[in-house]
């Protein structure tokens, strides 16, 4: 079979339609833990000038769900500091998103309706847009308070296939060392983007995943270490001759877990060009978040092995499911590669259900405060 490796992009996907939302309650516990970054801008930002509305905006992210309560929070925050200020929100994400979800979560029209702050708010606007955070999305000086949870590891190209893992935390080496680079490089373009956009004043909390300063990163906090499984998973089924070795090899996040060091240099450095377009960190820590689900069988006498993986995997699944499909090659049908991304979703399962000591997705992140000044 041909080599089939896709467009980054198309590897990024998450899957559509509220799958997200629902099997990512630890992206939402990520949110609330950095409510308070968010609602201490409130009083921190620079009142826009001549009743300029204030402009909101979360990058990244998917159908808005999981920050739907921290937004609507906001906007009651800075009604009490601006009551008759308009304001703007702008959901930003890639254009293979599924807006309709976003839009319908925003109208409340789910069987989650809470927190429709459109509805309960007057004045609030909400908007949509489609543009990559790696590109300016918004108007010169015109963000008041931007955020990012749980998106900017998605870097914009992969340098190159990883080979013998699928994700650069197994890398090493000259492989390990051109993801550092093409992260570096993205992650300037993202700060020098968000400096075009923030007006003077203005603030962005960046909740991103990161390698922390024990090592810990998502999925690997002790127990058994999630990306591992996923590669020693996708190897056994080329081992068993039910995928290709390119296909084996296709298979490599488009993902770069950074430091707290390497997120905060940029801003550090006074020679950089992103300390130059007046960004610098306000506050910055990093912080684990439980695997909720594994929490939830813990603490649970009902709950039986089987329940736990079946719990557990869909919100593993969520977000890594495109990086398995499209290493698939072209030649196989839609149906061939369903069957084979859910073969190998289901033996994760069976993993599990066999011993779940050890398995869970802890959230590792560093929490950003970044301002913009003159
Ligand atoms: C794990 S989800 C996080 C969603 C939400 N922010 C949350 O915390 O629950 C990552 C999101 O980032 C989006 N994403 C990835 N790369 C992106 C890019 N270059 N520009 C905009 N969004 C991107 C994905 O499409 C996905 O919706």
């Amino acid at each position: 079979m041909s080599n089939n490796k896709k467009s980054t992009a198309s590897t990024v996907a998450m899957k559509g339609g509220g799958y997200y939302s629902e099997s990512t309650r630890g992206a939402k516990d990520v949110i609330d833990k950095a409510s308070t970054l968010l609602f201490d801008a409130v009083d921190q930002i620079t009142e826009p000038q001549n009743q300029q509305a204030v402009q909101i905006a979360d990058m990244g992210s998917a159908d808005g769900g999981t920050s739907k309560e921290t937004v609507y929070n906001l906007v009651a925050k800075l009604r009490e500091r601006w009551p008759e200020r308009q304001i703007v929100v702008t959901y930003t994400d890639l254009p293979s998103n599924d807006y309709s979800q976003l839009f319908k979560n925003m109208a409340g029209m789910t069987d989650t309706p809470e927190f429709t702050y459109a509805k309960d708010f007057d004045d609030v606007f909400v908007h949509g847009s489609g543009t990559s955070f790696h590109q300016q999305i918004l108007p010169d000086d015109t963000l008041n308070i931007g955020f990012s949870a749980t998106a900017m590891h998605w870097i914009s190209d992969r340098p190159c296939m990883i080979g013998n893992h699928v994700h650069m935390v197994g890398s090493e080496g000259e492989t390990r060392d051109k993801f550092a680079v093409q992260a570096a490089k993205d992650w300037e373009g993202i700060l020098l983007a968000r400096a075009a956009e923030l007006a003077v004043g203005g603030r962005f909390v960046f909740m991103n995943f990161c390698i922390d300063e024990e090592g810990r990163y998502l999925g690997n906090t002790g127990g058994v270490n999630m990306f591992n499984t996923f590669h020693q998973l996708w190897e056994d089924m080329r081992d068993a001759g039910q995928i290709t070795d390119q296909e084996y090899k296709n298979a490599t996040f488009p993902q770069f877990y950074r430091t707290e060091e390497q997120f905060t240099a940029p801003m550090k450095d006074l020679n950089s060009p992103v300390y130059k377009a007046g960004l610098r960190v306000a506050s910055s820590f990093t912080g684990v978040v439980d695997c909720p689900y594994q929490r939830k069988f813990n603490d649970s006498s009902e709950m039986s092995n089987r329940d736990y993986a079946v719990s557990l995997i869909p919100t593993m699944r969520s977000w890594s499911e495109t990086v398995f499909k499209t290493a698939l090659s072209d030649e196989r049908s839609e149906e061939e590669k369903a069957q084979l991304v859910d073969a190998f979703y289901q033996n994760y399962e069976d993993l599990v259900a066999e011993d779940p000591t050890g398995h869970a997705m802890d959230y590792v992140h560093c929490y950003m405060v970044v301002e913009k000044v003159a």
